[in-house]
């Protein structure tokens, strides 16, 4: 490994040619010392406490690099740690494991109930294609009432609202909300009127006797791609509101249809409320707005899924939209749902891969 010091950056080109830069204030704030990190990882060392840091040498030996800094303070960091935390373009744009589809994808993510419940080697596959396609399937699983909250335990915490721990899907009649009818749903993200809106939710088929019915899945990610750029532009500045109210229930929030970063999709034409947008601009906002949903419930990126009795599907929310065909209110449809987190998910899928 060679290694170039200026004041400013530390330059290494490693055995394999691949060449990184580490700027000085980011070595110092990354000291491994005991001065600088606690125990536990925790930083000691106050990143805002650091002034103006310049380097003053480097030195490479036995897997080592060795840095000082020119407020007297010396570093050793592993070769290993500096390679893995390189932050080069390239590195920074294979980081991703998000792989997108659209409906081509012909294999989906589908595990059956007793391999995800019965091993751990199942449950982080079925995790890990969450996080990679935003969503996965499980078949043949109880129908008992409150099975999807036992699902979402295997990896985390339900996100409990005014609607309960899990709610009830099935047509009603008054219902408070379209979902709980026989008519179709386009492609919408569940609950954006919540801050922060849930980012997965989960819905566990009980009965489903009716004709119809069928549920659709769709990578917005992918879709986003579609997008002009002044179509993204706009769909990314102006903030929206959603809004769900009912006897007890009173919630609104604002968020663009697209966030970029992180990226995040909420679109739900139920519950967006009236735009309040500049009168040039709201035109071609409809335009954009129209235009991306169509998309969404285009044939060309969703797929189908027939959930039967004791299926399920867990959906990132923030990226895989879901929507339904009518179903008949003659026979039965009953689906129970849950929300909970990400944070849970990856937290369990980071220790289930150690
Ligand atoms: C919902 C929903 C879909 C369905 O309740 O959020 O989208 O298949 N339901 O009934
Ligand atoms: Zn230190
Ligand atoms: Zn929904």
């Amino acid at each position: 490994m060679e290694l170039t010091v200026d004041n400013a950056a530390l330059e290494v080109v490693w055995p394999d040619a691949h060449r990184s830069t580490f700027h000085a204030v980011w070595l110092r704030d990354n000291c491994p010392c005991p001065e600088c990190r606690h125990p536990s990882g925790q930083r000691l060392v106050d990143t805002r406490t650091l002034g103006d840091v310049g380097l003053s040498g480097a030195r490479a030996d036995f897997g080592r690099v060795a840095v000082t800094f020119d407020d007297g303070h010396a570093s050793e960091l592993s070769a290993e740690w500096l390679r893995a935390h390189c932050y080069c373009a390239d590195e920074l744009r294979a980081e991703s494991t998000r792989r997108l589809w659209d409906a081509s994808l012909v294999d989906l993510p589908t595990l059956s109930y007793p391999e995800v419940t019965g091993s751990d080697e199942a449950l982080r596959r079925w995790l890990a294609w969450v996080d990679e396609l935003g969503f996965a399937i499980l078949t043949g699983g109880p129908t008992e009432p409150g099975t999807v909250v036992r699902v979402a335990q295997l990896f985390g915490y339900v996100r409990e609202t005014n609607y309960g721990r899990l709610f009830d899907v099935r047509s009603v009649v008054n219902p408070s909300n379209l979902a709980f009818t026989g008519l179709g749903l386009g492609a919408h993200t569940d609950n954006p009127y919540r801050d922060p809106t849930p980012t997965l939710q989960l819905l566990h088929c009980l009965s489903s006797s009716a004709a119809g019915g069928e549920n659709t899945l769709v990578d917005s990610f992918r879709v986003v791609q579609e997008l002009t750029p002044a179509e993204l532009e706009l769909l990314a500045t102006y903030p929206i509101r959603f809004r769900y109210s009912d006897g007890n229930t009173d919630l609104e929030t604002e968020v663009p249809v697209i966030s970029r970063a992180p990226l995040a999709v909420h679109y739900n034409t139920r519950s967006a409320q009236p735009f309040r947008l500049p009168p040039d601009v709201m035109p071609k906002y409809y335009a954009a707005y129209q235009r991306f949903g169509r998309l969404l419930d285009d044939d060309r990126f969703r797929v189908r899924v027939k959930l039967d009795p004791g299926d399920l599907f867990i959906v990132d929310n923030l990226r895989v939209l879901h929507g339904r065909t009518g179903y008949a209110e003659t026979g039965e449809r009953h689906l129970q749902g849950c929300y909970a987190d990400r944070d849970g998910l990856r937290s369990k899928l980071a220790v289930l891969s150690r």
